[in-house]
């Protein structure tokens, strides 16, 4: 079976690792990176850490808006596809970068696999939620990772070819987990926390956030009513909007440049809660165990929700909302993301669908 794998954004560097150690132990994979996060600290260092293969293609496709960076991705997607003539398309999740991996393949009729198919936020406003649904309804293989993925499929009319395998994250975090915990330099002593000290970590980067000045100066305000410090890696959009709108970061907000998979394991591991507007990070919160504040009116992970983990919030409840997930922190924590060997299922689905078809 010979594979062609798309990725491009920090997220799908993550998702991949379970996914094309599978695939290489009996299988070609091709990997294309399509450029969308070309700094070192976007990319690079997710490729070393994680320990993934060097892509076989680099379309250098970075920055630009939406249309003209999938526009870009499509037409060197599609001469790659048509070079390589994999036996599937495999995407993940929901950037830019799967939106055209998934439509260059499927316009060659080659069939596409959407790894974490199925999740909804139902905003149609996100370019995410446009890339999903998009994506969901021309791949051939919907790989779930929760029941209500499988359910939210269904009520688009998408049954045919879905299977619930859990989520690369169960597989990919306890190993990184361990790594992070090896290493003698902690982020936790380069942000200067104090040993033991109850700090917040976040992450501050969707457009809904990060591009509406009165949300991003209600938000930074909020965070500088909490009674913790907070440490946050800086996404590039975010440092560009702080300085156009010409706003301070609060005094007890603690920032760093993007940080690596292992820093962010180190820091998830360590913090005392987490304070996001991150699709996976929520995930990864919930998996180590740390409630939630999640800044959005709505989120895919719903069953995080569900299960007293997360909360959504809005800028100027943020305060409130800590108390409560802090003071609320539920007994149970059920295992929603499905048992370890995601990657090996995933691959199992992809065989078995071509020897059924
Ligand atoms: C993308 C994904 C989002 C994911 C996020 C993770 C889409 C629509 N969104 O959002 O789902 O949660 O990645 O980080 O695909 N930039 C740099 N250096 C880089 C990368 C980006 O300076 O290495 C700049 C870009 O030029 C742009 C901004 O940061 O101005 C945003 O980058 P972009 O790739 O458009 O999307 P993200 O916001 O990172």
């Amino acid at each position: 079976m010979k594979v062609l794998t798309v990725v491009g954004a920090r997220p799908e560097f993550i998702q991949l690792a379970p996914v094309t150690s599978a695939i290489r132990e009996a299988h070609t994979e091709v990997l294309v990176h399509t450029g969308q996060h070309f700094d070192d600290n976007m990319s690079q260092v997710f490729f070393d850490e994680l320990g993934l293969p060097r892509p076989e293609h680099h379309l250098g496709v970075g920055g630009g808006s939406h249309a003209s960076q999938t526009g870009q991705m499509l037409m060197a997607l599609e001469q790659r596809i048509l070079e390589e003539q994999p036996d599937w398309v495999l995407v993940f999740g929901d950037t830019n970068s799967t939106l055209a991996g998934a439509l260059a393949a499927a316009k060659l009729h080659v069939p596409v696999a959407h790894i974490e198919a199925g999740l909804r936020s139902y905003d149609r406003a996100m370019p995410e939620e446009l890339n999903r649904v998009m994506t969901d309804h021309i791949s051939e293989l919907l790989l779930a990772p929760t029941p209500v993925a499988v359910d939210n499929l269904a009520k688009e009319g998408l049954t045919r070819g879905v299977e619930l395998v859990g989520d690369v994250r169960v597989d990919v975090l306890p190993r990184l987990r361990v790594l992070a915990r090896a290493r003698s330099e902690s982020p936790v002593d380069q942000a200067g926390l104090k040993k033991g000290e109850s700090f917040a970590l976040a992450t501050i980067h969707r457009a809904s956030n990060t591009d509406d000045e009165a949300r991003l100066r209600e938000l930074l305000k909020g965070i500088g009513e909490l009674p913790f410090r907070v440490v946050l890696p800086v996404h590039p959009r975010l440092s560009k909007m702080v300085q156009k709108f010409g706003l301070a970061f609060p005094p007890n907000l603690v920032t760093l440049p993007p940080v690596g998979i292992l820093d962010m394991v180190a820091l998830l591991d360590s913090c005392a809660l987490v304070i996001t507007d991150s699709g996976g990070l929520q995930k990864e919160a919930y998996l180590f165990e740390r409630p939630t504040i999640t800044l959005r009116t709505t989120t895919e992970w719903v069953e995080t929700i569900t299960a007293g983990w997360n909360r959504l919030c809005e800028p100027d409840q943020l305060r409130h909302s800590a108390e409560l997930v802090l003071t609320q922190r539920p007994n149970e924590h059920p295992p929603l993301y499905g048992a370890p060997g995601v990657g090996k299922r995933i691959v199992e689905q992809l065989l078995s669908y071509m020897a059924r078809n």
